[in-house]
């Protein structure tokens, strides 16, 4: 897939930008707060529907503005698409396809594709599982769309077993108890859905983000990733949906009065994590900075490359990507940049670019973005 052309509107600090980016590698340099991961987070909102930075649609529109808007040209296997995406406060988001309203918002996932890497996913390596997860989920839905309404099923289910089960305070009337047996059935069935897509996708996903690690660090560091099941522990499971689901049924089982006791669901993909190892030592902990940073872009890499070979290759963006690595990594960066279809890279120091960088300069400034011939 390639990225025509991006055009915001009240979208963060930019009150009108349009960008035509060619294939290959495009730079976009400025100073600080110019507005240059902005952009990024603008394609990688189309891409997904949520910013890599806030949880709120309310930061991205621009202080003051009603709405914010995102526009992009995409082509995709010979098609010209163009979406755009109008951001409102309390109204969500209205998206479109070539100009037709499309019925949900959630109907824009899969039409633009990116692979966003950015300094916060340093979160993925040092931070709480709750980050791991949602790098899961997102790329998940990145391959399957409708993996997204699986997520929110099994979280409205959730939800509902959790009132249930803070209303029994501590004690559950036998009255109650069918009732947390038909959440229970619900549980295990919409959790094991999550639960073995997530499998699939951790399976699919290892060996290459060994190889794009192992590639940066220009060594065989032994790299281990697993998902840690609240149930199962790291026992490689059958990602066979019946199976899983029996072993949450039993836990659930299993858990029934200590669950009702602290009225919370305790165990199920809502309490799962991805552990990440570097020569057999936890990367959360004892990973050296660079080295977490590095785990993190393979993390995003990887991902590139899985989406990549499974259908239209996203496009890869990397903000600040160069800022903490050394030289060699540097070069490494620069080499997987060029490999791709098309990459955009933002960096506010212009003598941080690799040299073997042949990309396209854009100086990036509030509400306007200049194609220069040189940084
Ligand atoms: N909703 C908003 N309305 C207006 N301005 C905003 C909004 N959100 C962020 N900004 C401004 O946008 C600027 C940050 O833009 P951005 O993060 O894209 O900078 P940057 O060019 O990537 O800088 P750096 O090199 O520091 O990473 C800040 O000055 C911030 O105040
Ligand atoms: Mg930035």
């Amino acid at each position: 897939m390639r990225l025509e052309r991006l055009e915001v509107v009240e979208f963060r600090n930019h009150d009108g930008a349009a960008v035509e980016f060619p294939a290959g590698v495009s730079v976009l340099v400025g100073p600080n707060g110019a507005g240059k991961t902005n952009l990024l987070e603008a394609i990688g909102y189309l891409a997904t529907l949520g910013s890599h930075r806030v949880g709120q649609d309310a930061a991205l529109i621009r202080a003051g503005a009603a709405s914010a808007v995102i526009r992009a040209a995409v082509q995709r296997a010979g098609r010209r698409l163009l979406v755009d995406v109008e951001l409102r406060p309390g109204s969500g988001v209205r998206g479109r396809v070539n100009g037709a309203p499309v019925p949900r918002a959630r109907d824009l996932l899969g039409v633009v594709r990116a692979t966003v890497f950015a300094p916060e996913d340093l979160g993925l390596v040092r931070g709480d599982p709750e980050e791991r997860r949602r790098f899961l989920d997102t790329l998940a839905t990145q391959r399957l769309p409708r993996y997204h309404s699986s997520r929110q099923d099994y979280d409205r289910v959730l939800r509902q077993r959790n009132t249930l089960l803070r209303s029994a305070a501590g004690r559950l009337p036998a009255s109650a108890l069918a009732t947390l047996e038909v959440w229970d059935e619900k549980l295990a069935m919409a959790g094991a859905e999550i639960w073995s897509e997530r499998l699939r996708l951790v399976a699919a996903l290892t060996p290459r983000v060994e190889l794009a690690y192992q590639r940066l660090a220009g060594r065989d560091d032994l790299v281990e990733i697993a998902y840690v099941s609240s149930v199962a522990g790291t026992v490689g499971l059958d990602p066979d949906p019946a199976k899983l689901a029996q072993a949450l049924r039993e836990r659930l089982v299993a858990d029934r009065s200590r669950e009702v006791e602290r009225g919370i669901t305790l165990s199920g993909p809502h309490r799962d994590d991805l552990a990440l190892a570097l020569r057999d030592l936890p990367a959360r902990t004892h990973a050296s900075h660079g080295e977490a940073w590095s785990l993190a872009l393979a993390l995003r890499l990887g991902s590139h490359r899985l989406l990549a070979e499974e259908g239209e290759e996203p496009v890869l963006l990397m903000d600040d990507v160069f800022a903490e690595l050394d030289r060699q990594r540097r070069d490494r960066v620069a080499e997987a940049a060029l490999a791709a279809e098309q990459t955009i890279v933002t960096a506010a120091v212009p003598e941080e670019l690799p040299g073997e960088l042949n990309a396209a300069v854009f100086h990036v400034e509030p509400g306007s973005v200049q194609l220069s011939a040189g940084p």
